[in-house]
């Protein structure tokens, strides 16, 4: 079954064409717009997936050498209310009009999922690591569609403590990819910082982290911008790695999925790759952040368990999964 699959649910443009055999197309056009802003600015998100959803869709059907798919996928949440509109109106209409089933992707599923892409493909049950820009949970993966959350984050997500820490210390937006690249060159002793953790349970926390950056920076304004990069990136990796060591050993489950745009930074696919007795399965690096093919690859895998979503498929700013 061959599935084109649609993300709009923030500043991607992205479509997709998916099969057994793996990714055949993948389209993914980064919204230049909101630089500026340091932000990503919805209605602006909005106007630009309306310009160009249909000429990606396009592309990743004319890369993939068909006419036609055998049905489309779109995020129908979690995201921006007015962008998900977009993409799923335009996926739905595809669907009614070429009449192929449609199926709505919830596009943490989409993340979480996107490491079945790769060969070898880890087989489930799994841990399931998503760390994005709005997401930071561990999962425990039983099957498709059937998801507990073993931890999360009780307020910054991973992604966005990467992006206000970049942004602290001068680095464009988004910053995680900057800071990835200005770690390297610092040392991830130099300044000391706090593995938080929540009063209690086994969450994560990312802000006090964050905090304790901001602090240092206004105590010691000399610091290297890459000592303080790298000492950042060391807690965080941290704090990530303790988690999945500990959520293998309370399930039994050693297999671990890593996803998310996080999941392209360097530290922590180095530290997840050589845990001890865990094996760790890590997309492509350009397939961590937001693309259609994991919104293919889920939709796909919701078809062939008989999951089919009629046009009155709301979509939903927020959905956990
Ligand atoms: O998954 P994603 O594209 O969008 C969401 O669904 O949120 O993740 C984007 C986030 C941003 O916060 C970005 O700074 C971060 O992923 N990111 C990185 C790296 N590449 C992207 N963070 C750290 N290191 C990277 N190499
Ligand atoms: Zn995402």
């Amino acid at each position: 079954m061959r599935v084109l699959g649609i993300e709009t649910s923030c500043d991607e443009t992205a479509a997709s064409v998916v099969d057994a055999d793996g990714v055949r197309s993948d389209v993914v056009w980064t919204q230049e717009v909101h630089r500026p802003y340091l932000g990503v600015v919805p209605e602006l998100a909005c106007r630009a997936h309306a310009e160009r959803v249909s000429a990606a869709a396009r592309a990743a059907l004319e890369q993939a050498g068909l006419e036609r798919p055998d049905a489309v996928a779109a995020t129908v949440g979690p995201g921006l209310i007015g962008a998900l509109l977009v993409g799923a109106s335009f996926g739905k209409a595809l669907a009614l009009g070429w009449g192929v089933p449609f199926v709505g992707v919830n596009h943490l599923e989409g993340h979480l999922l996107s490491p079945l892409l790769e060969r070898p493909a880890p087989r489930l049950p799994l841990l399931a690591l998503v760390v994005s820009g709005g997401h930071t949970t561990l999962y425990l993966a039983r099957d498709v569609g059937d998801y507990q959350t073993l931890c999360a984050t009780v307020d910054d997500a991973a992604g966005e403590a990467y992006d206000k820490v970049a942004r602290l210390l001068g680095l464009p937006y988004p910053g995680g990819p900057h800071l990835d690249r200005l770690a390297a060159e610092g040392d991830p002793q130099a300044v000391a910082l706090p593995r938080p953790r929540p009063k209690s349970g086994h969450d994560l926390s990312f802000s006090g982290l964050k905090t304790a950056v901001r602090q240092r920076l206004e105590q010691q304004p000399d610091l290297r911008p890459a000592d303080v990069a790298a000492s950042f990136q060391a807690a965080v990796v941290d704090v990530l790695a303790d988690r999945v060591l500990w959520a293998a050993q309370t399930t039994g489950v050693h297999t671990l999925a890593v996803s998310g745009g996080v999941a392209a930074n360097s530290a922590l696919r180095a530290r997840l790759s050589a845990l001890p007795g865990v094996q760790t399965f890590l997309p492509d690096r350009a397939r961590c952040t937001d693309n259609g093919a994991m919104i293919a690859n889920a939709g796909r895998l919701r078809l062939l368990r008989g999951q089919v979503d009629g046009p009155a498929t709301a979509v939903r700013a927020g959905w956990p999964l």
